[in-house]
């Protein structure tokens, strides 16, 4: 696991769109795992300047979203199907019908979920999955007890999140769904490529817990730990409550340029 410390939000961004221009020049049919949220929005502001400017087009690429709200009615601005879109996916070129996210109306969803492991799957698998991580350390919506070989299925919200999300539900927690349909810890470990973001001092312990505590269902993003290519981008007050800050620093400032991230 790579830790990046920048020095603000902005130039996590960057890097971490950086990546992506790189992985979609030398491969247009990428395969991009999308994450909501404020964390990445960063990245998908770097994304959409590069792509006005001319230097990166997402016209052959492929997206799957993380998860979704389950009921919420398919016109509610706050789906994560309107959300991606309106972040990322209607500011650059993508195809119709190339970003896919799961079904949040689903009337079967046990049989949802398979169909969605199955469309990442027979797309080839996803080549960089951007995510952001929740302050109880969930990664997609994996809450806190989440199986760590888990796929793509129904959870409960924690209370937490629900307080976390209500920003965008007109600050009232009962207007937060109680359940979400998320990919699974499983197969987010499955990504070949995985650039998680975060900023703010309210993800401090959660990234804390991602780099440095042991790996538990008690924090799910530790599962990162046992993937071969994680890159952590953080700001500051992210980066402020970690063990070996200084070491990442050094490393990276040491790092050499051939390596990329
Ligand atoms: C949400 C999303 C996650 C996101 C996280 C943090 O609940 N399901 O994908 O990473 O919470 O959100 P934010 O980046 O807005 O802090």
């Amino acid at each position: 696991m790579e830790i990046v410390i920048c020095p603000d939000a902005a130039a996590a961004g960057t890097l971490g769109a950086e990546a992506i221009v790189t992985l979609v020049k030398g491969k247009p049919d990428a395969v991009l795992g999308l994450a909501t949220g404020s964390s990445p929005l960063a990245i998908y502001d770097e994304l959409a300047a590069r792509h006005d400017a001319g230097q990166v087009s997402f016209a052959q690429a492929r997206g799957f979203t993380l998860d979704e709200y389950v009921g919420l009615p398919a016109e509610h601005p706050e789906t994560y199907h309107n959300v991606i879109r309106r972040d990322f996916v209607n500011r650059v070129d993508f195809g119709a019908d190339a970003v896919h996210g799961p079904d949040g109306l689903a009337t079967d969803i046990p049989a949802f979920c398979a169909s969605y492991e199955a469309a990442i799957a027979a797309a080839g698998g996803v080549d960089l999955q951007i995510l952001g991580i929740g302050t109880d350390g969930h990664i997609g919506f994996n809450e806190p007890g989440s199986s760590l070989a888990s796929r793509t299925r129904i959870k409960t919200l924690t209370r937490q999140t629900r307080v976390d999300n209500a920003r965008f539900f007109d600050g009232d927690i009962d207007q937060v769904p109680t359940h979400c349909i998320t990919q699974g810890l499983g197969t987010i470990m499955a990504a070949r490529h995985v650039v998680l973001v975060a900023s703010g001092t309210a993800k401090a312990e959660a990234v804390h817990q991602l780099a440095e505590g042991s790996v538990s269902a008690l924090w799910p993003a530790t599962i990162l730990q046992h993937h071969p290519h994680v890159t952590v981008l953080l700001d500051e007050a992210a980066a402020s409550r970690l063990q070996l800050g200084s070491y990442y620093r050094e490393t990276y400032a040491a790092k050499p340029a051939w390596q990329g991230l």
